[in-house]
């Protein structure tokens, strides 16, 4: 069979990223300008500054993505981009590029949604991984739990009722002055302090629900450091960090490692900005080996937002059909039931 090579593109965030995979579990490139040190002065990302900064970089990392990978555009099948859930300015940078290029060049356009892109990064990660398996995803705008029947095919099992994992990670990073970006930030200091020196809520759902909600944790973070910093206490921010990641890590392995069991499911991959989390990727090793579960974890840089895992499912999609055409258009809120 011949190969078939996807250039995916991805500009949902603050990432402007192109990369040329073949077969979609093989990286030939993988090309990301990253604009933190641009958003870090403003405390988070601006959505503004963003769109902008995709329009000067795309095209040079469009062109190194397939001057890495050693191709020509002869050599490439079609195109796939992101097209949704994200910043509608970013997202429409990436969408009107992969338009452009696919109309001069003649090439088959292919949508692709950003948090199965993620997911699909296991693919990439673990060459031998076949469906079906449970999935964590989790991002700054998602927070999933997904049975994947087939490569295409997701049942979801939970998700949150409000915010999502990296989204309170963000924000407690902000509380405790660490800055943006606060995954990262949290996750080391974390590594000093001590884990049980708060206790903070973990949250259940009534029933058998497997959703998650992250709002109480945030609150009692916030309240407790409001509460120290009136009675001009002084406190330790690595204790604060290790508790509240120790809270949030212990919901998410919980409820995904109850998913696999329901399932009957012998594989759990991670997946999203949050899986680059060092507690979450040890715990939910740890915790699914006890019950004979595999987890897998793609190396840091296909957990944050990146283009081989838009061409990874890229692929997929393409195998299985799915063509967008000059019509195709950016859509800022776009759930995964939606697809
Ligand atoms: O997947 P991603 O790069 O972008 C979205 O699609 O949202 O995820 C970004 C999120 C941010 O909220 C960031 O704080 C979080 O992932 N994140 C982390 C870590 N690295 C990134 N959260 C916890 N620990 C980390 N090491
Ligand atoms: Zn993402």
């Amino acid at each position: 069979m011949e190969d078939i090579l996807i250039l995916g593109i991805e500009s949902s965030c603050d990432e402007t990223a192109a990369a040329v995979v073949k077969n979609g579990r093989e990286i030939l490139s993988n090309v990301i300008d990253s604009q933190i040190e641009i958003h870090k002065r403003y405390g988070g990302v601006v959505p503004e500054i963003a769109s902008r900064r995709h329009i000067e970089t795309v095209n040079a990392v469009v062109e190194e993505a397939l001057e890495k990978a050693g191709v020509t555009w002869d050599d490439i099948t079609a195109i796939a981009v992101t097209y949704g859930p994200g910043l509608v300015g970013a997202l429409l940078v990436g969408v009107s590029t992969a338009k452009a290029l696919a109309y001069a060049l003649n090439k088959p356009l292919v949508n692709v949604h950003h948090i199965k892109g993620h997911i699909c990064a296991n693919f990439v990660a673990h060459p031998e991984l076949e469906p079906p398996f449970t999935y964590l995803v989790a991002s700054g705008g998602h927070s999933h739990i997904v049975y994947a029947k087939d490569y295409m095919t997701y049942e979801i099992m939970g998700m949150t009722r409000d915010d999502a994992a990296g989204e309170a990670f963000d924000k407690i990073a902000r509380v405790i002055g660490l800055g943006y970006p606060g995954g990262p930030k949290i996750d080391k200091l974390a590594k000093e302090g001590d884990a049980h020196a708060y206790e903070f809520p973990r949250v259940k759902m009534a029933g058998d629900s497997l959703d998650f909600s992250f709002s109480g944790v945030k609150t009692a973070v916030i309240n407790q450091v409001h509460k120290m910093e009136q009675r001009g206490e002084e406190f330790n921010r690595a204790d604060i960090a290790a508790s509240f990641q120790d809270a949030v890590t212990d919901v998410l392995c919980e409820h995904t490692i109850e998913a696999a069991l329901r399932k009957k499911s012998d594989t759990i991959a991670i997946a999203g900005g949050v899986a680059a989390n060092s507690a979450l990727r040890e715990k939910m090793t740890k915790l699914a080996a006890e019950k004979n579960i595999k987890t897998l974890c793609p190396p840091l840089v296909l957990c944050t937002d990146n283009a081989v895992m838009i061409a990874s499912a890229g692929y997929f999609e393409y195998i299985n059909g799915t063509r967008a055409d000059m019509r195709l258009n950016a859509v800022a809120s776009l759930s995964l039931e939606d697809e």
